[in-house]
């Protein structure tokens, strides 16, 4: 059922492309192919394989249909699904980078991103330099004559820091420098880096894409020069998505919209709840009219997703008090899941990350409050 008008609809790519009812004994819903192998016919035996799957490390239908929908929703030629979220990271860094090189990197930046380049990037003698990324200047100040990546995450997922897309696109491809992105927290529905000329746009399909909190998986989408060269590096470090959590993460992607923006909805009624709180010192939400970069994330964003944080006016032990006596928020360091969960931080800003899942807001409001209200 893949039809031209799909592909720039995002409610009818979530819902439809890659249907194909025909191919699939008229099933609504797609197959999971369980196969590693995909046979070669024996009288095409010395020919190039006919058919687009052989062995499901370089390929398997159902990760085709997902890689088929983020391609789509990121307006991208093509995407390619990971094992995880690090695993689209690596590979796309490793699709660009040779040993002496080196990379600007938000220093907002996923924890993961940081332990690669330290532990094992430093080996191979790649250098690092990070920057806040809130002005364009920044970068260009970074830049060596070795700079071949600029790593962004926009909004970052503790803080919620921009970078001008458009901007860093701008100067890196002045100077030959891929662009890439951590594009979580947005998902493709509220930001389309790619149409901003980054070069890759990647996820933690972990967090809203799998939104059930039952999968670990990671996609990045780009060119498909691009996309071939990370495919390629994919095959050899072998971190392919597996059917089973493709399948689960097409699934996940039917509800996306309606998940980002009640969860969206949620977050950005508690964020302006807590900046009203005495106990608050202050809310990192690019939703609010207070943010900082209010004008930046207009520009570049249609809208708002969680989680949020926020910095307590309290001691550190206050603080993870007020985090125990949460109820509706389990505590985790993941997001983007349909439930609520809470990470305290701390530190000398006291910081608290909250990820507004789908239950009822006021019920989520009055377990933060409660709990805000006791702190002395
Ligand atoms: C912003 C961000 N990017 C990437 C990752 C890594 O993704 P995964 O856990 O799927 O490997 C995470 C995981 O928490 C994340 O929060």
């Amino acid at each position: 059922m893949s039809s031209p008008d799909l592909s720039c609809n995002d409610a009818n790519i979530l819902a439809h492309l890659g249907d194909e009812y025909s191919a699939h004994n008229d099933a609504v819903v797609p197959p999971v192919y369980l196969s590693s192998l995909f046979v070669v016919p024996k009288e095409e035996l010395g020919a190039s394989k006919p058919g687009k799957f052989s062995y499901s490390r370089a390929g398997n239908p159902t990760v085709d249909i997902f890689e088929q929908k983020v391609a789509a929703l990121e307006r991208a030629e093509e995407a390619a699904a990971f094992s995880s979220g690090m695993a689209a990271i690596t590979s796309s860094i490793f699709a660009n980078i040779k040993a002496g090189e080196h990379i600007v990197a938000v220093d907002t930046v996923y924890g993961g991103m940081r332990h690669l380049v330290q532990e094992y990037l430093s080996r191979f003698n790649v250098e690092v330099s990070y920057v806040p990324g809130d002005r364009i200047e920044q970068f260009e100040e970074a830049i060596k004559p070795n700079t071949k990546i600029i790593y962004l995450e926009s909004p970052s997922s503790i803080v919620f820091m921009l970078q001008d897309l458009r901007a860093v696109a701008e100067l890196a491809k002045k100077k030959g420098i891929i662009t890439i992105i951590d594009n979580s927290w947005a998902t493709p529905l509220l930001q389309k880096p790619i149409t901003m000329g980054i070069d890759i746009s990647l996820h933690s399909a972990s967090k809203y894409l799998g939104g059930h909190s039952d999968i670990v998986a990671g996609v990045a989408a780009g060119s498909a020069a691009m996309i071939d060269k990370i495919r390629n590096v994919r095959s050899i470090y072998g971190g392919t998505l597996q059917p089973m959590e493709a399948w689960l993460a097409i699934r996940g992607l039917r509800t996306l919209k309606l998940r980002v923006k009640t969860e969206g909805q949620t977050a950005m009624f508690i964020a302006k709840k807590l900046e009203s709180h005495p106990r608050v010192r202050k809310v990192n939400y690019p939703g609010l009219a207070s943010y900082p970069q209010r004008s930046l994330a207009l520009s570049q964003m249609s809208g708002f997703s969680s989680p949020l944080s926020f910095e307590l006016d309290c001691s550190e032990s206050e603080g993870m008090e007020f985090v125990r006596r949460i109820k509706w928020f389990a505590s985790g360091p993941s997001w983007g899941g349909f439930e609520s969960l809470i990470y305290w931080f701390g530190g000398e800003r006291r910081l608290v990350r909250i990820h507004t899942g789908l239950e009822d807001k006021e019920t989520l409001w009055k377990d933060l409050k409660d709990s805000l209200d006791e702190i002395k």
